[in-house]
């Protein structure tokens, strides 16, 4: 049984407020929803979800995609993003981009495209929150392309939306300053010229489009204002929130739900509380020093250890998101910020013993990219609240903080933290290193071990070049490097150029698919893999051959 989740308060029940000012107290910084995407007196979209949509369906003899999205409430047509590529099963361009229908809350989602001859043309793909077990369902409703034909519904979470969406299932949206391939890509920007160019055809063909003219106030995707606050709005204390930047706190937040969740439900979340909230918070001087003396030394060493890998990680990630974006919105360079987690996760995954290299929203799982839009939660907060719930005294010693790691309130953390560690220790006295799915110490050593230098050369090469002769695999040049990297920023893959292809091969998600077919290799190998071809594309683009 998952235990319940204390929301911040004042966003509990009212995620997101319409053109809120800023009035409100603290951290509490509403969403505003201004820009030309103004909120009708309408249903919200909690109040239709999944159930209600399949009703419709059944009740009405909803057979198209249109009769469908025809038949939604105001709320989700009014709220949506647009892709103009994707890398999901949806495909898109510029004309006929891939709808994301979020409504005000995003607890329940509808998506289709609009070209019969892109892939995903008679699918609708839904996701659903469900608030109560704090998860994400994933559901596919596949329209008849015959006549007479039935409409097929998947069940929630089917392996093949698992493959990209992961386990547990979460939602996918790239993370500030940049959406690629959704219109408004650069967080805070204008349209870039292509851009500019695509929303105008789309415009041209959305009023009469079978399906893209149910959409409420699309003209508004054309307007600076959409994505960039005026001067004179600005004047009046309202930002603009762009429409991709509204589904990134909206599901960063129920992310942050379901993350948070899984973490109480630890059997070692409350001896571990107090650690987890002063690692959250950051502030708090040392994490060592939440421990109990017994512990603190080896918990020293192995917390060095853990910094290590995910520093090797956190250049892995810079490098994929520069290299996809690299094609993108006309080389735009974007400031690649990760979030100082990494004293949170090492208490999630040493001791909760819980994997985090889900808890991005990013599409590649293992980067820790937990970047948000201002209005979002951040997790220091959510864990605040699940702590407080039995320590009222900390609501108090929090607001009087003087952000010294040794105020009143880091001392107040590290008193409890010690005394319920002791006791834990005392029960558990093997607890250093888990070794199921969570972090391995060894693990980490292979990873600080690896040679990250990108002029290495994988020997595992050797495998991929002796499938790929375009016999058994399709042909890859990967004993040429040269003619490799002049190829990977190029192609039409399913999840992108091939590079992107070869990124997504060799990360877990790729579950079935993944590469190299048949062969398990450690999580060391792979970033050498990883490396090695980012390196290759780096190297190809600044020689121009790009
Ligand atoms: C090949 C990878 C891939 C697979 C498989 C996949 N998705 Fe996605 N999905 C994405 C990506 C990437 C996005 C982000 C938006 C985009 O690029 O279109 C996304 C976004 C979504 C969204 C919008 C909410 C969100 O997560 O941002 C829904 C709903 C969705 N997918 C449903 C499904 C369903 C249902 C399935 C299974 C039938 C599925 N997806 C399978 C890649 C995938
Ligand atoms: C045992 C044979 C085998 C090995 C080893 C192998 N692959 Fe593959 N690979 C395949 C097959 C078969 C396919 C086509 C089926 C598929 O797309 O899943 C494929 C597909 C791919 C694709 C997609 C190509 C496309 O046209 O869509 C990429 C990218 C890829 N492999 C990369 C790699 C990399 C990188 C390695 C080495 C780390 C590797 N493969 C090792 C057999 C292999």
């Amino acid at each position: 049984m998952r235990p319940e989740i204390g929301v911040p308060s004042d966003l509990a029940d009212d995620p997101v407020r319409p053109c809120a000012t800023g009035s409100l107290p603290g951290w509490i910084r509403a969403i505003t929803l201004c820009a030309g995407f103004a909120i009708g007196n309408t249903a919200r979209a909690a109040e239709f979800g999944f159930e209600t949509l399949r009703n419709l369906v059944d009740t009405r003899g909803i057979n198209s995609v249109e009769g469908l999205i025809e038949a939604l409430p105001q709320d989700l047509r009014t709220h949506y993003a647009l892709m103009f590529t994707s890398r999901s099963l949806q495909g898109a361009n510029l004309a006929n981009p891939r709808a994301i229908l979020f409504g005000s809350d995003a607890e329940f989602i509808v998506t289709f495209n609009g070209d019969p001859a892109v892939r995903g043309y008679s699918a609708v793909e839904t996701m659903q929150f469900d608030p109560r077990k704090n998860e994400f369902q994933f559901r596919e409703i596949q329209f008849p392309v015959a006549k007479g034909a039935s409409v097929v519904i998947s069940e929630p979470n089917s392996a093949r939306c698992l493959a990209c969406h992961g386990q547990p299932a979460r939602p996918i949206w790239d993370m500030p300053p940049s959406w690629p391939g959704a219109y408004g890509e650069r967080y805070g920007a204008g349209l870039s010229p292509k851009e500019t160019a695509g929303i105008r055809e789309f415009l041209a063909l959305q009023p009469v489009h079978a399906r893209y003219r149910n959409l409420l106030g699309a003209a508004a995707f054309a307007d600076r204002e959409t994505y960039v606050s005026s001067a004179h709005a600005m004047y009046n204390g309202v930002r603009t929130i762009s429409p991709n930047a509204q589904l990134s706190v909206l599901l960063t937040n129920l992310n942050y739900r379901m993350i948070m969740s899984e973490i109480a439900s630890r059997p070692a979340f409350d001896a571990h509380r107090y650690a987890l909230l002063a690692a959250a918070e950051g502030s708090c001087g040392p994490l060592p020093d939440y421990y109990p003396a017994s512990v603190r030394a080896a918990i020293a060493v192995d917390l060095r250890a853990f910094k290590q890998s995910s520093a090797a990680t956190e250049r892995l990630q810079a490098a994929a998101i520069a290299a996809r974006l690299a094609g993108a919105a006309g080389g735009y360079q974007q400031r690649i910020a990760v979030g100082g987690l990494d004293k949170l996760r090492f208490v999630v995954e040493h001791s909760l013993d819980l994997a985090t290299r889900q808890w991005t929203l990013a599409l590649e799982a293992n980067t820790y990219d937990l970047s948000a839009p201002e209005g979002a939660h951040t997790l220091a907060q959510m864990l605040f609240e699940q702590v407080a719930r039995t320590d009222e005294a900390l609501r108090g010693l929090r607001a009087d903080r003087s952000f010294s790691s040794d105020d009143r309130y880091c001392e107040h953390l590290r008193r409890h933290s010690v005394r319920a560690l002791e006791a834990w220790y005392l029960a558990n006295p093997l607890q250093l290193t888990p070794t199921d799915d969570g972090w391995h110490a060894d693990r980490s050593r292979d990873a600080a071990s690896a040679p990250l230098s990108t002029a290495a050369r994988p020997e595992l090469l050797d495998r991929c070049a002796g499938c790929h002769t375009g016999v058994v695999a399709p042909y890859i040049p990967f004993a040429d490097p040269d003619a490799l990297g002049k190829q990977l920023g190029h192609g039409n893959y399913r999840h992108g150029r091939l590079l992107d292809e070869i990124l997504y091969r060799l990360a877990p998600e790729a579950g079935a698919t993944s590469m190299p077919l048949g062969i398990a290799i450690s999580e060391a190998q792979r970033h050498g893999l990883d490396e090695y071809f980012l390196g290759l594309a780096r190297r190809a683009d600044t020689q121009g051959d790009n």
